[in-house]
């Protein structure tokens, strides 16, 4: 079923559209491996659109490794407000660290090592900075080899390994460009939400499920699992022109500051007058909060960092789940 001289013919089509169709992305000016690896992490999960400025800002910020070595958790966190997935602001400055201290990776192996660097981030920044032949096969790359191959398999891990040997057979020696060109051609042709462009792919003459029309039927999923749904009450106090806040101390949003909040019908975090009251949702991977918001007034300590608008907005990063309640902060 897999024909590897297809995917042969296929290479050089790819490499001759990517160079006539890539974008002008940030990340594709200038790289160094640090470079690529901001990027990389930024990229996981979010979409190409948001990272673009944020990249940038991030970057005057902290140049190279030294500077993010150096940096506190809070700054770091600051610059990476908004993005989500906060793990990945920690564990890229942990990768910075090594950088800093042990220099730079030059093996697959070693770039894996790194953390917040998984199969797929380790396979990209080795192909994209380093000149390695190791392929990144990620969700995209599932979708667009499945359709090419008008491939039944489930999309799973096992089949994610399937299409990183197939890749590894054929990987050309401009290993960057057929890497960002597999990305490219997700994003912009074989696109993850609706039907694929194919009139403008470069492998349409050669891709099974085109010649079939029935890109839409691969890759074929396996049964989702439903989300996990916590409700909150979320409590925006104030108390002489601050606000309450806390640290949390595990989970998704570790070292994130939050407005204090109880699980839905608890007793508030202090004692406190309502003045106001709305709701919002935020959806993570596996979880959905549901949240219903007070603004309250409080005559108490309650242990919290107090902190004026002007501070939070300059130095604290509160996750986007909270973004809903920043409109109270005056
Ligand atoms: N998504 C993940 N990495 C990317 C890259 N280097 N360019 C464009 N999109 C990406």
């Amino acid at each position: 079923m897999y024909s590897i001289q297809t995917l042969q013919q296929a290479v050089p089509r790819l490499l001759a559209w990517f160079q006539r169709e890539k974008r002008d992305l940030p990340w594709r000016r200038n790289r160094t491996f640090y470079t690529a690896l901001v990027a990389e992490l930024m990229l996981q999960q979010t979409r190409v659109e948001a990272v673009k400025e944020k990249y940038v800002a991030f970057l005057e910020r902290f140049p190279t490794e030294r500077e993010l070595a150096l940096a506190t958790e809070d700054e770091v966190m600051k610059a990476w407000e908004g993005l989500g997935y906060y793990s990945r602001a920690r564990n890229l400055k942990k990768a910075a660290e090594t950088l800093f201290h042990e220099g730079t990776p030059q093996t697959w192996v070693g770039v894996n090592a790194l953390a917040g660097v998984g199969n797929y981030t380790a396979g990209a920044l080795s192909s994209i900075a380093l000149g390695l032949k190791e392929p990144a096969v990620d969700g995209n790359v599932v979708r667009i080899l499945s359709r090419f191959f008008a491939d039944p398999s489930t999309a799973d891990d096992a089949l994610k390994a399937k299409y990183v040997d197939l890749l590894r057979a054929v990987y050309p020696d401009e290993t960057a460009d057929f890497c960002e060109g597999l990305m490219e051609l997700g994003a912009i042709v074989c696109v993850p939400n609706g039907p694929p462009l194919c009139e403008n792919c470069p492998w349409n003459a050669l891709c099974l499920a085109h010649q079939r029309g029935e890109e839409e039927k691969y890759p074929v999923r396996a049964p989702k699992k439903a989300r996990r749904v916590e409700t909150l009450d979320v409590y925006v106090l104030t108390r002489e022109g601050r606000y309450a806040l806390r640290k949390r101390e595990k989970g998704l949003l570790k070292g994130l500051w939050e407005f204090p909040n109880v699980s839905a019908g608890s007793p508030p975090p202090c004692p406190c007058n309502i003045l106001s009251k709305r709701t919002a949702r935020h959806i993570f991977t596996h979880v959905e909060w549901h949240m219903t918001g007070y603004l309250a007034e409080t005559c108490e300590d309650g242990g919290f960092v107090w902190a004026t608008a002007e501070e939070i907005e300059r130095e604290l990063a509160i996750p986007s789940a909270f973004s809903a309640f920043k409109c109270w902060l005056k």
